[in-house]
């Protein structure tokens, strides 16, 4: 018999768990005022973080580069509230972290801060259709200024995916690509971009902008590897993403989805089928997801 879980949201404010929302946030708060801080949306399955080394990997980068000051001992007891909670209530659900680095005065300048952690659960329901069958992807017009110093990070600050998530609902298609101000593709609103090409896998070099993913450190390192796939990290132009023979774009929550249509370079739209590479890219990331 499948154990009845209690019901998701649930809300973790540093030491604090509530059912509330509303009653966890400081005004003066400088992740709200300015977007100073960092935040990880991971995925868990019935209970467990799949790929929680990689999430806490880039959360310390994101604490390190933005030079905040936190209370370990308080980070560590935020964490074990969370796991402890999982422990027992083993949903497959969606883990969002916050960190801003607490409240301040009014002003840019950050002065003697202690972070604040925020976690929401929340619940996660797989529409497993465009894993299966593909998604179509648009080119938005919003572009990502380059080069940035917080590059590959995952910072507060995400007002062009916001904008380029606003163009892309505004359309039918099921993701957006983003390009920087130098014209080379960089990922999808909320996703990584791959693409294969003559059996090598390429993905744009994220030196300059865009989100490091943990999906895709995780093809990056351990899939690619594994499945012995040459890999090239590169600028991608939209010529060569559009010559590719595959293409996919990842996130750690809704895993691996094939592009079967790309439009908004021009007036053609270019179709192709689910790719094999692809396929196994994807039956070892879900692998690794039950493992
Ligand atoms: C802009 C952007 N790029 C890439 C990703 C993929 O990141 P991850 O694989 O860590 O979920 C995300 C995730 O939300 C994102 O927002």
């Amino acid at each position: 018999m499948t154990q009845k879980l209690p019901p998701l949201p649930i809300y973790f404010a540093n030491e604090k768990s509530s059912r509330q929302s509303q009653a966890t946030v400081d005004i003066r708060d400088r992740g709200l005022a300015y977007g100073d801080g960092i935040f990880e949306t991971m995925f868990v399955y019935q209970g467990k973080f799949p790929f929680w080394e990689y999430h806490q990997r880039r959360l310390q980068k994101g604490l390190a580069f933005l030079g905040m000051t936190f209370d370990k001992a308080l980070f560590e007891q935020h964490c074990e509230s969370i796991f402890e909670y999982l422990k027992n209530n083993p949903h497959t659900c969606i883990v969002k972290l916050i960190v801003t680095r607490g409240e301040s005065a009014r002003g840019y300048a950050p002065t003697s801060t202690t972070a604040n952690f925020f976690t929401s659960i929340n619940a996660f329901s797989q529409d497993a259709i465009l894993n299966q069958t593909g998604c179509s992807v648009h080119l938005c017009k919003e572009v990502l200024a380059e080069p940035v110093s917080w590059a590959g990070l995952k910072t507060l600050n995400q007002l062009s995916y916001v904008l380029a998530s606003k163009e892309r609902i505004e359309t039918d298609f099921d993701e957006g690509l983003v390009c920087s101000s130098k014209g080379h593709i960089i990922e999808a609103t909320a996703r990584n971009i791959f693409c294969v090409k003559n059996g090598q896998l390429i993905t744009p070099d994220l030196s300059g902008v865009g989100v490091a993913g943990v999906m895709r450190d995780v093809i990056i390192e351990r899939i690619a590897a594994e499945l012995s796939i040459e890999l090239k990290l590169c600028s991608l132009t939209p010529e060569q993403l559009l010559e590719a023979d595959e293409i996919f774009i990842c996130n750690s929550v809704t895993g691996i989805w094939p592009v079967t249509k790309v439009t908004g370079f021009g007036a053609d739209i270019h179709q192709r089928p689910v790719g094999a590479i692809t396929r196994k890219i994807q039956t070892m990331a879900q692998s690794l997801i039950e493992a």
